[in-house]
Parts: C-alpha cells; structure tokens; sequence
C-alpha cells in the first residue's frame, strides 16, 4: 500500500533562527498525535542539521531541497547528496520547477540528481508538472510523459520504489490557482498509467503520487479525497505550523 504524505518545502524562506523556531512549533502541535500520513519538512541546506536534532523524537521527517549534480570535489558553493545525507535527511526534493526555470536544470541534470540521490541513501521527492502555456495548449500530458521519461524511467524498478513524485502544475505555484481535484485526479491517474506500463501495476500502484500548487487548509480534503492524489508538497501554507497542520489534518 501506498503511503499518504503531506511535505513541506520553505523554499528560500526562514533564517536559521526562524525555521528552528518553525520546526519547534511543528513538533509541538503534533505532540502525541497520530497523523494519517507521513508528515515532511523540507528545508534550505543551512536548517538541515540543526533541524534534525529538533524533530528527533517527533513523526516529523526532513527532506532537502536540492543536491549537486556531482559527487564531490572542486564544485564551489555545491552541496552533495552524501552532504545532505550526512545531516540526518531522508528526502530530497528534485526537479522543482523553479529549479528547472531559474537554475537551467535539463532532464540530463536532474537524472544524474537522481541517482546521486539514491546511491547516497535518500528518497528523492521528484517534481513534474507544466507550464500555463503548456496546459492551455492541452499539453500537460506531453509534458510530464518527457519529464519522466528524461529523468527516472532509466531507474530500475527497486531504485524507482524508492521515489515519490509531485505532480505541480506550474500555473498553480504560490499564484493561488489550485487545480481542481478534477484536473488533479485526472492527470494523477495518467502519470500512474505511464508507471504501471513501463514498471508494472504493483510498482504503479505503491508509487506516492503528492500534488502541489496552492494547496492549503481550505482545499486539501478535496484534493485528497481523490484516489490517486495521495498527499501534499506544499509551499507558502507549510511556513506557518497551524496552516500546515489543517493540512495535515485533512487527511
Ligand atoms: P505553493 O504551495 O506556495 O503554491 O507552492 C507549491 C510548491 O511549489 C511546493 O513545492
């Protein structure tokens, strides 16, 4: 069975002293709590250490927001995946589009992350989705088929069970246009239907699909009642502990 999960990024957002205080808050509202789904933060590099020593104990797990492309050695202000590991993170978020758009990340790039990722023990929390022009043109399928195909359909099937994917549409990022869990279900089940024919039905089927794009309190219910969202990356609702608990909640 596939797991629920509702993940955190912060993006470029919290000094060191602000995401502890952030992280301690979160520990604390889930105090003796039971979420119905695995519950992640993913923090800038700097937090990451000092963040893992404050949820220990908690149900609370860490995620990265990026890594090198390379394994180590003479890449000037470059974290690796060994690096990120080492902090005591388990994900690492990949493939955001921001990354894509600001940072140039090719398919190429983001796949060499991917196995660097893997071969230093993290899961890799791998972002697709499309662009408004994209979407307005009916392309998105298109879209996330090449971005599989570009940079994690070259996994094996052990290595891509290891994955969680996020399906983003861009459109949707901190602009307040959520799609609705129509549009989500439907493009969900596509990606779901290229997994299972190119890894099988059980591998599609164990495969956490997470939606991201505006989600927040108010619409995640319906968003995840839907059968193939299975959770949550979340952006600006993941900054303040009470919004991204009635996400959590939701579940
Ligand atoms: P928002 O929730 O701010 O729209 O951001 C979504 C996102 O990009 C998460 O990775």
């Amino acid at each position: 069975m596939r797991k629920n999960i509702v993940a955190g990024n912060w993006k470029m957002n919290k000094t060191l002293q602000e995401g502890v205080a952030l992280a301690t808050e979160l520990k604390e509202i889930l105090k003796g709590q039971k979420p119905n789904c695995e519950v992640i933060i993913g923090t800038p590099f700097i937090h990451l250490a000092t963040v893992a020593e404050v949820i220990k104990g908690s149900v609370i797990k860490l995620s990265a927001e990026n890594c090198a492309d390379k394994e180590s050695g003479a890449y000037t202000g470059e974290v690796s995946a060994a690096m990120v590991k080492s902090t005591g993170a388990e994900y690492c978020i990949l493939g955001h589009s921001e990354r894509r758009q600001y940072y140039h990340e090719t398919y190429e790039i983001l796949k060499e992350k991917v196995l660097l990722a893997l071969a230093n023990g993290l899961k890799p929390i791998f972002c697709i989705g499309e662009l408004k022009e994209e979407r307005e043109a009916g392309k998105q399928n298109e879209v996330v088929k090449a971005q599989l195909e570009g940079s994690v359909f070259n996994l094996s099937a052990e290595d891509f069970s290891k994955i969680v994917l996020a399906y983003e549409p861009v459109w949707a990022i901190g602009t307040g246009l959520t799609a609705t869990s129509d549009q989500a279900e439907e493009i969900h089940a596509y990606i779901r239907s290229l997994i299972a024919a190119k890894y099988g039905k059980e591998v599609a089927e164990n495969t956490t699909i997470l939606y991201g794009g505006s989600c927040k309190a108010s619409n995640a219910k319906e968003l995840f009642s839907k059968p193939d969202v299975d959770g949550g990356l979340i952006g600006g609702a993941s900054l303040k502990a009470p919004d991204f608990k009635g996400i959590i909640d939701a579940f």
